[in-house]
């Protein structure tokens, strides 16, 4: 069993990244600038913008953070949308999600200049990636394919089976694995909550994405031996006996696939990590596309 490690990773690409920070300063050129809004008080979604801002920072990038009250109207917020997209300093912004209820979240994604999406997730750039254009693809999915491809992990030719048809996740990889790409070509099956038969399908796959958010649901007789299993899941479960008051599961009952499986992925450390990893490289390339 080969663990792919996703905390290595990042730290490597955020390495490389920083490298290429030098190199702009060295010659003279303007560094990435990323912008984030976040709109309330909500505890995990300032915790992981800090965490994008920090890691903006360690690489050299310049950042922006713009913190709007909860009670904010959606037309203030699409103001300051319209501002970041005609600020010639900004590459790239996001805004964090969950917004609260009273904005429409379909309408601030769509404000977002596409190139200047660095999410991904403008309908423009969801449009681009399905028909293998250059885009921002969005930071998970991303993610997933750079870990695959640093860790030569052969999806041409190979049963993927996809747990899971979300926008951010499901969706997209079942999309890109599917396509003619160096880290693609694979026969994909999407499954999802209407899905029968799913074990007899999961017992096919060759890689299996896990991408459903139901805390160890896919189980070691679920699997055929030298499995890839990347696991997308991150649950928060109570545990009196951790100090935090809980610990993270993923969708995979890992300790049991783990001794059946090829190459896998840790929870936490493996797919989470890469995410700010991605969305740093897609922030570096809007700074080299749009310059
Ligand atoms: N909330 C959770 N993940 C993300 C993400 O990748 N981008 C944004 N904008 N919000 C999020």
């Amino acid at each position: 069993m080969i663990l792919l490690d996703g905390k290595k990773t990042s730290a490597d690409i955020k390495e490389e990244i920083a490298l290429e920070v030098t190199d702009l300063k060295n010659r003279g050129i303007k560094t990435p600038h990323l912008a984030a809004i976040i709109v309330g008080n909500d505890g995990a979604s300032i915790t992981y913008v800090n965490a994008k801002v920090k890691a903006c920072e360690r690489v050299g990038f310049e950042s922006t953070l713009i913190r709007l009250p909860e009670d904010t109207k959606e037309e203030d917020l699409l103001n300051e949308i319209a501002i970041l997209n005609v600020d010639n300093d900004i590459d790239g912004f996001i805004v964090q999600l969950p917004l609260p209820e009273h904005i429409n979240e379909q309408k601030v994604l769509m404000a977002i200049d596409p190139d200047k999406d660095v999410d991904g997730f403008h309908p423009t750039n969801v449009g681009k990636m399905a028909l293998n254009l250059p885009t921002f693809i969005s930071a998970t999915p991303f993610g997933i394919l750079e870990l695959l491809d640093r860790y030569n992990v052969v999806t041409s030719g190979k049963h993927v089976v996809v747990l899971g048809r979300s926008h951010i996740v499901g969706s997209p990889m079942s999309i890109l694995l599917s396509q003619k790409r160096k880290t693609g070509n694979a026969t994909v099956t999407m499954c999802h909550s209407r899905t029968k038969n799913l074990k007899e399908i999961t017992l096919q796959a060759d890689i299996i994405i896990a991408a459903i958010g139901i805390p160890e649901f896919l189980k070691a007789d679920m699997v055929k031996d030298n499995v890839t299993v990347i696991d997308v899941g991150i649950t928060r479960l109570a545990d009196s006996g951790k100090k935090s008051g809980f610990r993270l599961v993923g969708d995979v009952a890992f300790d049991e696939i783990a001794k059946k499986s090829e190459f896998i992925t840790p929870v936490p450390g493996g797919v989470g990590p890469m995410t700010i990893a991605m969305l740093l490289k897609n922030t570096l390339l809007a700074c080299q596309r749009n310059r």
